[in-house]
């Protein structure tokens, strides 16, 4: 390959990578709520996410008083869609 073309090949590639990344930083913030910062839930901050998973039901279900809106997504997996952020201190 002449020198010319590889030259075109890494503006292009260039090119590709910059879009992707524009891509990327374009698609909507998140809106799921975040785990909460608060006596309810600090104590999951420092658990590993499946361990933490196995006791948001205690209060997040019909029994625990703190229910699930009724349309709800999928709720395998909590930690998944409600990411832990601890505010900054
Ligand atoms: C001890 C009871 C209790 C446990 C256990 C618990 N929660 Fe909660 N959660 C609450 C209460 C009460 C609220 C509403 C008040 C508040 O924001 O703390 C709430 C609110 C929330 C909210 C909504 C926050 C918002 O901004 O509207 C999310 C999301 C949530 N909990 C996720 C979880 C997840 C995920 C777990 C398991 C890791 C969990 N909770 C475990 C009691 C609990
Ligand atoms: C597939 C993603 C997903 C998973 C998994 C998931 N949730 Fe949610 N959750 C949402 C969305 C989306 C909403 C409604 C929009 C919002 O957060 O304001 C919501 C709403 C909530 C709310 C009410 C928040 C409020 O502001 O009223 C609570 C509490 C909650 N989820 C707890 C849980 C718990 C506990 C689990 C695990 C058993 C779980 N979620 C799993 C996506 C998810």
């Amino acid at each position: 390959m002449n020198k010319k073309k590889t030259f075109i090949y890494n503006v292009l590639f260039l090119i590709g990578a910059a879009a992707i990344l524009i891509f990327l930083w374009m698609a909507p913030p998140e809106t799921t709520a975040k785990l909460p910062y608060d006596d309810n839930h600090r104590a999951f901050f420092d658990m590993p996410k499946k361990e933490a998973e196995k006791q948001c039901t205690q209060c997040h279900s019909n029994e625990g008083g703190m229910p699930l809106p009724e349309k709800h997504p999928p709720k395998y997996r909590c930690l998944f869609c409600h990411k832990k952020v601890k505010p900054e201190t």
